[in-house]
Order: structure tokens, then sequence, then C-alpha cells
């Protein structure tokens, strides 16, 4: 039988779960958008790294990850949206996105 204090400890919890999913949401949004059709799954992706490396790639609007892409010739058809106020403006929840799923994070990415 479930006590009233196990029933608030999974209340609790579920919050908790929604809260992170919401702060984390945009960026999974942004990098379906934007960097799945190269990169294939983000949580794999985000789990290639450490959050430290992330917050490098994402430092300063993602200048780094931008650099990354914008010298190289394979990467040719994602310049235009390194380039855009877009990226400017998603980088902020990219980083908040691969940090959560980063190899040191110690959130297991689920099957997607
Ligand atoms: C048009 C395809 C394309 C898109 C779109 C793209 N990338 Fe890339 N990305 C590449 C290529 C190609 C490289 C390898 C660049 C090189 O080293 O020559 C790369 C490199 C990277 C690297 C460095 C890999 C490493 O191990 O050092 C990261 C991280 C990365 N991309 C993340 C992203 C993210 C995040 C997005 C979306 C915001 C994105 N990419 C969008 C093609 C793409």
């Amino acid at each position: 039988m479930m006590t009233k204090f196990n029933k608030l400890m999974a209340l609790s919890f579920l919050l908790a779960a929604s809260v992170l999913t919401a702060a984390t949401y945009k960026g999974q949004k942004a990098y379906i958008e934007s960097c799945k059709g190269c990169h294939g799954g983000g949580q794999e992706l985000a789990a290639s790294k450490k959050m430290s490396t992330w917050e490098k790639f994402m430092d300063k609007k993602g200048e780094k990850l931008a650099d990354i892409h914008m010298s190289s010739k394979r990467a040719q058809a994602s310049w235009e949206y390194f380039e855009s106020r877009k990226f400017t403006k998603d980088s902020r929840h990219l980083e908040d996105f691969l940090t959560e799923y980063a190899r040191d994070s110690g959130n297991v990415p689920a099957c997607n």
C-alpha cells in the first residue's frame, strides 16, 4: 500500500522531471530543426561529450560551434543557419539541451 509520504515523493519526482523537460525542450526542438539532419539523434550526440566541452562549444552564443561549421566545407549546408540570428537565439537553449544529456550529466538518454 502507498503511504501518503510515498505519494508525495512520487508527485515531487514527477514535478521535478517536468521542470527539467521544460528547460531542455526548446533546445531539443532547435536541435531537431537545425542539427538532426546531419548529426542524427540529439541525445546520442549530447552524450558524446562532457558538460565542460559543451560549455566551451556554446560559450559566447555558440561562437566555437559556429566556427567549426563555418570552416568546414562539408558543413556548408549549415552555414546560413550558423550565421543567422536564429542560431544566436537558439544557442542558449541548445546549450541547456546538450549539457543536460552530456556524458557526465548522469541523465541516461531515453530511447527516441
Ligand atoms: C549541414 C550539416 C550539418 C549541420 C546542419 C550541423 N552540423 Fe555539426 N558538423 C557537421 C560537419 C560536416 C562537421 C565536421 C566538421 C569538420 O571537422 O570538418 C560537424 C561538426 C560538429 C561538431 C564537432 C564534432 C567533434 O567531435 O568535435 C559538433 C559538436 C557539432 N557539429 C554539433 C552540431 C550542432 C549542435 C548542430 C546544430 C546547431 C550542428 N552540428 C549542425 C555538419 C553539420
